[in-house]
C-alpha cells in the first residue's frame, strides 16, 4: 500500500467516526458484553457456565444463526431486574454516542424474559428509563421495537402483544413498532400474518428479519403478507433479480449488518459481502451492528470494516448514513434536522 492510500484510508476512517448516523438494527440483549454478563450474574446470584470473561469470548465462535442464538438466549438469563435492563441499555447508548449515532431503534425480545418470570413492565421500565435519561442528558434520540420470537407459535406472539399493550400509553414516546427475529429458516413470515395485521391496525410500525439465512421468498412474504416498512438483513434478496428491482424501485430500506453476517457465516469473507452491490443497484441500504457484543463491533467498527473490505467511497459512506435517517421511524422535523447536519458535515 502506498503512503497516499494509507493517508486516504486514515482520513476515511476518521470521516466515518465523525459521521452523524442512525442505528436501526440493534438487539439490546445482543449488546450484553461479557464483563456485564459476569457483573449481573454476580449481582443476581446466577451461575454461568464460563470460568472467565475470556472463556465467554472464546465461546463466540459461531457456525450459523442458531449456534449464536443458543448462547444469546442463555446469556440473557442474567437480566432480571429493572436496574439490569437500565444498565444494559445505558452501556449501549454510551457506545452509540461515542460512534456519533444520533438516533437508535432498539429491538427487544420480551419473550426471552417473560418465560423466566421477569414481568413485561420490568423490561419496559429498564430500557425506557435509560433511553429517557439519555435523551434528557445528551439529546440522544431513540425508539423501541418489540420483537416476536419466530421459533415460537403465533399464539405466543399474540399473548406477548396483549401483555405489552397496557403499557403502550406510558411508553408512547418510545414503543413505536414490532419486529420478528430468532431462527428464520422453517419459520416464514406467513406464520405471523395475524399478529402483524393486528399490530398494523393498532398503528405500530412493522419490520421483520428476512433473507438473512432464509430465501428470497421470505423477503417477498415479509413485504406482501406482513406489509413491513423495512427488511432486516435482506442480503439474500440478491438471488432474485425481480425482488432486487422491486426493492430498488420502492426504496424499501434494508438494515444490513456486515460483521453479523461475517460472524454467522452468511458470508465467508467481508470482501464477499454484497452490501456495495446492493447499494450500487439503487437499494436503500443501511449499516447496523445487530448484536455488537457477540459479533465484534458497534456501528463504527461495522462501517470501517465494510468500507475497507469493499472499497467504499466517502460519498457511499455518506449515502449509507443518509439512508439510515431516511429509513428511521421519526418525525419529519427530526429527519430534516439530521439530514441538514449530515449535509453540513459532508460539504
Ligand atoms: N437474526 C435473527 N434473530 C436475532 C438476530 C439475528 O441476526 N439477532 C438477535 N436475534
Ligand atoms: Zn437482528
Amino acid at each position: 500500500m502506498t503512503l497516499t492510500t494509507m493517508t486516504d484510508l486514515h482520513d476515511l476512517h476518521d470521516f466515518i467516526r465523525r459521521l452523524p448516523k442512525a442505528e436501526l438494527h440493534l438487539h439490546i440483549e445482543g449488546s450484553l458484553e461479557p464483563e456485564m454478563m459476569f457483573e449481573l450474574a454476580r449481582r443476581n446470584g446466577v451461575a454461568l457456565p464460563y470460568a472467565s470473561v475470556d472463556a465467554v469470548r472464546a465461546a463466540y465462535d459461531f457456525t450459523d444463526l442458531q449456534s449464536f442464538l443458543d448462547l444469546y438466549y442463555a446469556g440473557a438469563a442474567v437480566l432480571q431486574t429493572e436496574q439490569d435492563f437500565f444498565d444494559l441499555t445505558m452501556a449501549y447508548v454510551r457506545r452509540a454516542m461515542a460512534d456519533n449515532v444520533r438516533h437508535a431503534e432498539l429491538f427487544f425480545d420480551p419473550q426471552t424474559h417473560t418465560v423466566r418470570g421477569v414481568p413485561m413492565a420490568t423490561v419496559f421500565a429498564g430500557i425506557a428509563g435509560a433511553l429517557r435519561q439519555a435523551r434528557a442528558d445528551h439529546g440522544f434520540s431513540s425508539r423501541m421495537i418489540l420483537c416476536f420470537l419466530r421459533h415460537l407459535p403465533e399464539a405466543d406472539a399474540f399473548a406477548t402483544l396483549d401483555a405489552a399493550l397496557p403499557l403502550r400509553t406510558e411508553y408512547a414516546d418510545l414503543w413505536i413498532g414490532v419486529g420478528l427475529d430468532s431462527g428464520e429458516v422453517g419459520n416464514p413470515p406467513e406464520k405471523f400474518a395475524g399478529v402483524f395485521a393486528r399490530a398494523r391496525e393498532l398503528g405500530f410500525h412493522v419490520v421483520a428479519h428476512a433473507g438473512e439465512e432464509g430465501p428470497p421468498a421470505y423477503v417477498h412474504g415479509a413485504l406482501d403478507v406482513l406489509k413491513v416498512e423495512r427488511i432486516d438483513h435482506g442480503v439474500r434478496s440478491e438471488e432474485d433479480p425481480a425482488l432486487m428491482q422491486r426493492l430498488a424501485q420502492s426504496r424499501m430500506p434494508l438494515t444490513v449488518c456486515p460483521l453479523s453476517n461475517l460472524k454467522l457465516r452468511v458470508v465467508k469473507d467481508l470482501r464477499d459481502h454484497n452490501l456495495a452491490r446492493l447499494l450500487r443497484a439503487g437499494l436503500c441500504v443501511t449499516v447496523n451492528s445487530d448484536d455488537p457484543a457477540y459479533f465484534g463491533g458497534y456501528m463504527n467498527a461495522n462501517f470501517v470494516a465494510t468500507a475497507d473490505a469493499l472499497a467504499l467511497s466517502s460519498k457511499e459512506v455518506v449515502d449509507l448514513a443518509r439512508n439510515s435517517f431516511l429509513a428511521a421511524f421519526v418525525t419529519e422535523d427530526e429527519r430534516r434536522r439530521w439530514l441538514d447536519e449530515l449535509q453540513a458535515f459532508s460539504a
